[in-house]
């Protein structure tokens, strides 16, 4: 019986922290837009691109920088050596390439220089281009 009550106690207590952590990000939610909390979370997605994309418009690191990208020409930037495969792909960084891409770039461009990424959650994908499209 008393192992029963304990048990009880800890789920109510499990209940009311979700209660609460749910009324601070509804809270977070309404003190900032909406726009503004997508690029917030794209941010936190985007340190999966960060260790090889710089978000300095005037750096290409490993990877070329991503300022302006949107709809922007594949392999397009100057001193950066681009993959002959991304070179021919004749993709231009339109939203929907953009989530092609990042859902699989090496299926889009087979033979690209960049390592295999796959985001496919469509919300992260929001997030990211919501972001990208801020830098
Ligand atoms: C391991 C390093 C690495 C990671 C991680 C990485 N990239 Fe890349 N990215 C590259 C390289 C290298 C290229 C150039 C590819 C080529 O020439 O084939 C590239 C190219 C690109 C391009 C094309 C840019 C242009 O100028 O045509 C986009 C867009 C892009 N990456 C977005 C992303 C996003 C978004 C992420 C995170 C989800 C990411 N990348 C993660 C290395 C990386």
């Amino acid at each position: 019986m008393f192992l029963v009550h304990i048990e009880g106690n800890n789920k109510m207590k499990i209940k009311i922290l979700g209660m609460a952590i749910v009324a601070v990000v509804i809270s977070f939610a309404s003190s900032a837009s909406d726009e503004k909390m997508m690029i917030l979370a794209g941010q936190e997605i985007f340190k999966k691109c960060s260790s090889c994309h710089s978000s300095d418009s005037s750096k290409n690191t490993f990877g070329p920088s991503l300022t302006g990208v949107i709809n922007r020409k594949a392999a397009s930037l100057p001193r950066f050596a681009y993959s002959e495969a991304l070179k021919k792909s004749g993709l231009t960084w339109t939203e929907a390439n953009l989530r092609r891409w990042i859902a699989g770039n090496d299926i889009l461009v087979p033979g690209t220089r960049m390592r295999h990424v796959q985001i496919t959650d469509i919300a992260e994908q929001n997030y990211l281009l919501a972001y990208l499209k801020s830098l």
